[in-house]
């Protein structure tokens, strides 16, 4: 490595040196990014996801610049929606960590079908993802976080919280919950100095979006319809995790932060 690839040091304000933090579905995507900007600002991260090779590959992708500032990955295989292996991996972490300072619900699902297509059932899986295992984990984490005196909660909500198309109801459903959800434990956990707030990314290039990437007419919709002429890319809502973790933030909870290049602003 020379010099030049070396990440710059984190300006102590959003130092997150001896902060240890879980990312979950942090095999790619944005969860990917923020956890590999959490560890290059120092944090000791637990990548969550359910496929070990690819948590493993991520990992090693990150590790070798992070370690220059202090930070190190961790993979941490687990199926969030079940409660059972989701308790026992942040027993994992705990045990090897003795503490956790940063959590970022971000593993999710979309199901893009119209109402008739979704029997409850549909919805019922769908809220076990983005919904029931980030309020499982926030239940978990609270425990130790309240022992610290201390905790920052991130959810990855959606701009399809506060606004809603055709075809997308479960998904809507689902993160418009989970934005409620914020605000009601950033009320309820405030008192033991746990913050609670999240980040709503508006159109990002991740692998989820591929088919809609590459897809012109979707392309120069969005060209017209952001500020920004663009879509967003996955590095781009990492500094928003950094700064809502960091010692910049610390009187901030139950916000939500809009990252979408202008979507929700633009008339
Ligand atoms: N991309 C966008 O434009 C956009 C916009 C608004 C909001 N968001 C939200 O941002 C988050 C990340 O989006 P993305 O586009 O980066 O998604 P993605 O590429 O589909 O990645 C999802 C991640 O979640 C993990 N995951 C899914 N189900 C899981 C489970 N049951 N247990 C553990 N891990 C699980 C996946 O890993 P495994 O499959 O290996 O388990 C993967 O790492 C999601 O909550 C999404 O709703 C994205």
């Amino acid at each position: 490595m020379n010099s030049t690839d070396r990440p710059a040091p984190p300006h102590p304000l959003f130092s997150l040196k001896n902060q240890v933090a879980l990312v979950t579905g942090a095999s790619r995507g944005l969860g990917f990014e923020m956890a590999r900007a959490l560890a290059n600002h120092g944090a000791q991260v637990w990548l969550g996801g359910r496929d070990l090779d690819a948590l493993q590959a991520a990992a090693e992708c990150i590790q070798e610049h992070c370690r220059v500032h202090g930070g190190s990955v961790h993979p941490l295989p687990v199926d969030l929606t079940d409660p059972g292996l989701s308790s026992a991996a942040l027993e994992t972490l705990l045990k090897q960590s003795g503490r956790l300072d940063i959590l970022i619900n971000n593993a999710g699902q979309r199901r893009r079908e119209p109402l008739e297509q979704l029997p409850s059932a549909a919805l019922r899986e769908l809220l076990e993802t983005n919904l029931i295992a980030a309020w499982h984990l926030c239940r978990e984490a609270a425990r130790p976080m309240r022992a610290q005196g201390s905790g920052c909660i991130i959810n990855i909500t959606s701009i399809a919280g506060p606004i809603a198309r055709a075809g997308d109801a479960a998904y809507t459903t689902s993160k418009g919950a989970l934005d409620a959800m914020t605000r009601a434990l950033a009320a309820e956990l405030g008192p033991d100095g746990i913050r609670v707030n999240a980040i709503a990314p508006g159109f990002f290039s991740t692998e989820a979006n591929a088919n809609m990437v590459s897809d012109p007419q979707i392309q120069s919709w969005l060209d017209k319809r952001t500020s920004l002429g663009r879509w967003g890319q996955p590095h781009e809502v990492a500094g928003a995790a950094v700064f809502l973790a960091s010692g910049a933030a610390t009187y901030i909870t139950g916000q939500t932060l809009t990252i979408d290049g202008g979507f929700l602003s633009h008339f």
